[in-house]
C-alpha cells in the first residue's frame, strides 16, 4: 500500500537557516534520521510493529510517525493532529518527547486514542490486556 505525504510549514522568512533560527521550524534533521545508515529517500517503507494493534481503517504505523516527527520537529515542540483517529500521531509525539494536541470527531476513536496515549509506555502485552478490558467495558 502507498500513501503520499505532503510537508508544509510556515512562516517562511528569508532563508531556511534564518527560518530555523527565528522560528525553529522548516528544516529536516536528516543527520539524526538515517534509514539503514543512508539519507532517507522520498520513498519511505514503514509497516506496523509486531504486536501493534490496529484500531482504525486508516491507522498509520507509530514507527512512521515517530520518524516524521523526529525528522521535522525538535523535542518539546507541539505536534497537532486535528484528525487523530486512533491517536497514532499523539502516541508517537509522546514517545519522542514532544507535546501533542489531538482532535477527533468520533467519540469511539477519541476513547481509543486516549487509551493508546495513556498506555503508550506499556508493553504490547499490557496494551493488549487494556484493550480487551476496554472492549468488555464497552459491551456492558
Ligand atoms: C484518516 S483518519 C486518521 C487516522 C489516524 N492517522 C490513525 O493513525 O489512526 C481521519 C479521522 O479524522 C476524523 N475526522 C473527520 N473530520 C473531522 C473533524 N472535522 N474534526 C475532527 N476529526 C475529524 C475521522 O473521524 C477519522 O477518524
Amino acid at each position: 500500500m502507498y500513501e503520499p505525504i505532503a510537508w508544509f510549514f510556515k512562516p517562511y522568512d528569508h532563508t531556511i537557516t534564518d527560518n530555523v533560527l527565528e522560528n525553529e521550524v522548516g528544516a529536516l534533521n536528516i543527520d539524526n534520521n538515517l534509514v539503514n545508515g543512508e539519507r532517507p529517500s522520498n520513498i519511505l517503507d514503514f509497516w506496523f510493529d509486531k504486536g501493534e494493534k490496529e484500531y482504525h481503517e486508516a491507522q498509520k504505523p507509530v514507527s512512521l510517525l515517530k520518524f516524521l516527527i523526529n525528522l521535522t520537529t525538535r523535542e518539546n515542540q507541539v505536534v497537532l493532529d486535528p484528525f487523530m483517529g486512533s491517536g497514532s500521531t499523539c502516541v508517537a509525539a509522546k514517545l519522542t518527547n514532544r507535546k501533542y494536541i489531538g482532535m477527533e470527531l468520533d467519540e469511539k476513536y477519541f476513547d481509543i486514542a486516549k487509551m493508546r496515549v495513556e498506555g503508550s509506555n506499556l508493553t504490547y502485552e499490557q496494551k493488549e490486556k487494556r484493550a480487551t478490558q476496554l472492549a468488555i467495558f464497552e459491551k456492558r
